[in-house]
């Protein structure tokens, strides 16, 4: 695409364009602003739809660390919850770990996604920022330029043309940003092979953990929300449909697996959203093509398997704002010339948990299976290995 088969098309421009409003683009968004770079938002969905859309909610400490060093964290504080026991449910009983008194000492704080958006989105209007809803990235052109371009359908459905000299992807996996890379990216896929029905019910916790449940006929977890939604995950056939199991056979095979004979029932509800998710990494080999920066899953996705997306997304954009920020500001291209590499050291680590973890809550008969017995009995039973489970588990 060539600069002038836009001559017709409505033209904006801005310092650093960022595409995307998930915690990636916000987090960055809000840093920006705060530095006075001139910076403008495209996010595909609406608003309405942005700030409903439940996702994860296990912040890592070191996620609540950068919303406080930036005071983003008003909302945390409030009304998040410390988080520090998981609970391991297997054909030989169950254990807990109490992760605060192992490791580093450190809890998760559960907030729920769309309230972290929410606060950044707040945060980001109430300083000025510039956000454009319902406008969808289509393609980004001149990265090897420095005056790079993005094309975007607006809401009535006309195109514009922004310029910028950075443009940021933060659009997910399946945005613009990974649709416009050069040829000459290099992308590291991982299919892991399992697939999870994820489920958010209307129901209260079940258990004051986290639940990991492994059993023959698959895995299933249980993860709090609030005090009145609960998040499910069941293991299921690669390819099931998400509507295919009636709420009622859900609740059974939970129960099911969970061994709520032997550790007591689930506290049930309506199930108010289900979605299948397939657990794949795919982790690019750099993370900068010139004026396009990409963060947070555009960057790298890894599987939900230990809850470190959002995590890793916040990590990247501190990052990249302070980059920028020495660029646009000091003239000095050297953090920005690290950026990828500074990244790409948190994504392979947390890339290799959540691998560990898969293995620890999954098994194919026999030799998987013989792995998977022999990894839970080891974190059941070695302190060492508790501890080192613990630094990963809220690391990041
Ligand atoms: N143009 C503009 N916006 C887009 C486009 C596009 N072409 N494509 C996607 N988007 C928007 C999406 O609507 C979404 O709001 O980009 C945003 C990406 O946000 P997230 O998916 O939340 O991704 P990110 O900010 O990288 O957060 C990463 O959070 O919950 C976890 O699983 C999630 O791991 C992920 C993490």
């Amino acid at each position: 695409m060539t600069e002038s088969q836009h001559t017709g098309d409505q033209r904006e421009s801005a310092g650093v364009v960022i595409l995307g409003a998930g915690p990636a683009g916000l987090v960055l968004a809000n840093l920006l602003l705060r530095s006075g770079i001139d910076c403008a938002v495209l996010e595909r969905a609406d608003r309405e739809h942005l700030l409903n859309r439940a996702r994860a909610g296990y912040l890592a400490p070191h996620t609540a660390r950068v919303l406080r060093r930036h005071g983003l964290d008003e909302g945390l504080r409030r009304r998040g919850q410390e988080h520090g026991v998981c609970e391991f449910r297997t054909e030989d009983g169950r254990f807990r770990l109490d992760y605060r008194q192992l490791g580093t000492g450190e809890p998760h704080t559960v907030y729920p996604q769309h309230e972290l958006v929410a606060d950044l989105l707040a945060a980001y209007l109430g300083a000025g920022g510039r956000i454009r809803f319902d406008t969808e990235a289509v393609e980004i052109g001149g990265p090897d330029t420095t005056r790079p371009w993005v094309t975007a359908r607006e809401p009535d459905g006309r195109a514009s043309r922004w310029s910028a000299r950075y443009v940021a992807a933060c659009d997910g996996r399946h945005g613009a940003g990974r649709r416009s890379l050069p040829d000459r990216a290099v992308r590291h896929f991982r299919d892991h092979g399992v697939s999870w029905l994820g489920l958010l019910a209307e129901a209260p916790p079940s258990l004051d953990a986290v639940g990991y449940a492994t059993h023959p006929r698959g895995f299933a977890g249980h993860m709090a929300r609030s005090a009145d939604i609960t998040r499910y995950y069941l293991q299921c056939e690669r390819g099931t449909p998400a509507g295919e199991w009636s709420e009622e056979r859900i609740w059974d095979e939970l129960e099911l697996r969970m061994r709520s004979a032997d550790h007591g029932p689930l506290r049930r509800g309506r199930i108010v959203q289900r979605a299948v998710v397939d657990l794949e990494s795919d982790v690019l080999d750099t993370l900068r093509y010139g004026s396009l920066l990409l963060a947070g899953d555009a960057a790298g996705l890894i599987s939900p398997s230990a809850a470190k997306g959002a995590n890793l997304a916040v990590l990247e954009a501190e990052l990249l704002a302070e980059a920028l920020a020495a660029d646009l500001h000091r003239g000095d291209p050297g953090p920005l010339a690290h950026y990828s590499d500074r990244c790409l050291t948190h994504i392979w680590r947390a890339q290799e948990f959540s691998h560990w973890m898969i293995g620890l809550l999954h098994g194919a008969p026999p030799f998987q299976e013989g792995m998977r017995r022999s990894r839970m009995e080891s974190l059941r039973t070695s302190r060492t290995h508790q501890d080192w489970f613990a630094e990963q588990y809220v690391g990041i």
